[in-house]
């Protein structure tokens, strides 16, 4: 082997390196919003069933568990549009391309989740009973609902 061809060699792995780093970071880049969004839901559904327990009559009426618990839904609906970039649906995501397609419908769903966990959080703060505490996050979960319905894959 002369001493060009050498050296072409060594280029050629070194680009296969940078590509095959480029690659990773790009693959992970993807997989990561997706595992980001699916923290934050995760943390929604964590704060909705610690809700629905004193719904349900499971655990003592506390006003603050209305509270701390609506306030984890308003502040994860503040970031969960940013980690839903355009077609972001590789692996094991569950999300559907009609996201995207319906964009301003996909981010009023989640506004209004937010503002009925907000108005949760100001009606439990005003020290209302359970029953109006109750319709509120009925209400609330509606929003999950919904934008399930047309955004997440069923199972
Ligand atoms: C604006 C639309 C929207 C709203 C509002 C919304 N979700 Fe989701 N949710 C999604 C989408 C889309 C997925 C699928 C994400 C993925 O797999 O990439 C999802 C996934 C989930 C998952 C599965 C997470 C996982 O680990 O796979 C849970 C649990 C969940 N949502 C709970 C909730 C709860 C509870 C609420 C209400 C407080 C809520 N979501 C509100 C759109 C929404």
């Amino acid at each position: 082997m002369n001493n060009t061809v050498k050296s072409l060699g060594t280029m050629m792995i070194a680009l296969g390196l940078l590509f095959s780093v480029f690659h990773a970071n790009a693959h992970s880049g993807v997989t990561e919003v997706v595992k980001q969004r699916m923290d934050a839901m995760s943390g929604m559904a964590d704060a909705m069933k610690s809700m629905a327990s004193v719904v349900k009559g499971k655990k003592a009426f506390d006003p603050a568990v209305f509270i701390d618990n609506g306030e984890v839904i308003v502040f994860h609906s503040d970031t969960l549009m940013a980690l839903f970039p355009e077609q972001s649906i590789q692996g094991e995501s569950e999300a559907l391309p009609a996201i995207w397609q319906n964009w301003d419908d996909f981010v009023t769903i989640n506004e209004r989740t937010k503002n009925n966990a907000q108005e949760l959080v100001n009606l439990a703060q005003q020290g209302l009973a359970l029953r109006p505490l109750t319709k509120q996050f009925v209400k609330l979960s509606s929003g999950c609902k919904a934008c399930h319905k047309d955004y997440r894959k069923k199972k």
